[in-house]
């Protein structure tokens, strides 16, 4: 086994997560929805598979993530979770979950793992959400935090906007890092700004749309690899144009049938 394997070999725990920030070595992670998308990811050597609540956007077409169910994230979880060996799974405490209360969120996030076996979940919200993240590692649930812009409070924000509010995002995540977070997703944050929080927090920071100088980067597995006929979004480098290999075989498929070419 060389080094690179060595490293790769054994799950990703929090401790080993926030190990790699102390050591320098940055964190990748991605979002994935189902048994292939999962697999592809872990057999990558990706640390983190996140099932995100853009599951909304990317698999059911929706505008937002808000209507995305508690039901149905434990459904693609559960099949997330079966396809993956070593990297932690990861998943989104969906709309209004953790809006409601403390209590509430105990049991939604008790009932994502014990449902899934995934290994933490995904909590939106800085200051105001601290007394939920605090109830839910309480619980022994680890959470990972989110700050910056909020997918879940797009009404309110008015649309995909970058935060630039520096207090406001020092303030979060201070404050979920002392209510136990074990890791913080910064999305549409200026580079200069996210650079200046990594450096501040003791805790992992995984940025989206947060420039290079995040601990990690987080992209959404549809955005990466170009499932979409449409550009991905700024923020998002593609690595491969899926939807143009799927079309061009599919065509190509249609065509052989048409022409009985089958065996
Ligand atoms: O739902 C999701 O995919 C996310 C990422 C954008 C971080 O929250």
């Amino acid at each position: 086994m060389n080094e690179k394997q060595s490293e790769s070999a054994g799950k990703m725990t929090v401790s080993r997560f926030q190990a790699k920030k102390r050591s320098g070595k940055k964190i990748s992670i991605v979002t994935a929805y189902d048994y292939p998308s999962a697999k592809v990811a872990d057999s990558a050597g990706i640390d983190v598979v996140l099932v995100g609540d853009s599951l909304g956007n990317v698999v059911q077409g929706r505008q937002t993530t808000l209507t995305v169910t508690l039901e149905q994230m434990i459904y693609h979880a559960q099949m997330v979770v079966r396809a993956v060996k070593n990297a932690m799974v990861v998943v989104d405490m969906p709309f209004p979950t953790c809006q409601i209360g403390g209590i509430q969120a105990i049991e939604a996030a008790a009932k994502i793992i014990k449902e899934t076996e995934a290994d933490a979940v995904k909590i939106e919200g800085g200051q105001n959400r601290i007394e939920t993240i605090r109830a839910v590692v309480k619980a022994g649930i680890p959470v990972l935090g989110h700050c910056g812009f909020l997918p879940q409070n797009i009404r309110k924000l008015g649309g995909y906007k970058i935060q630039r509010d520096r207090q406001q995002l020092v303030d979060d995540v201070l404050a979920i890092e002392t209510a136990g977070a074990f890791g913080v997703v910064l999305e549409l944050v200026p580079p200069e700004l996210a650079a200046e929080v990594s450096q501040t927090t003791a805790i992992p920071t995984i940025g989206i749309g947060a420039g290079g100088e995040c601990d990690g980067q987080v992209l959404v597995f549809h955005d990466l690899l170009g499932f979409s006929e449409n550009p991905p979004p700024k923020h998002a480098k593609q690595y491969a144009k899926i939807y143009e290999i799927a079309l061009a075989a599919l065509e190509n498929y249609k065509n052989d049938v048409e022409n009985g070419r089958f065996a």
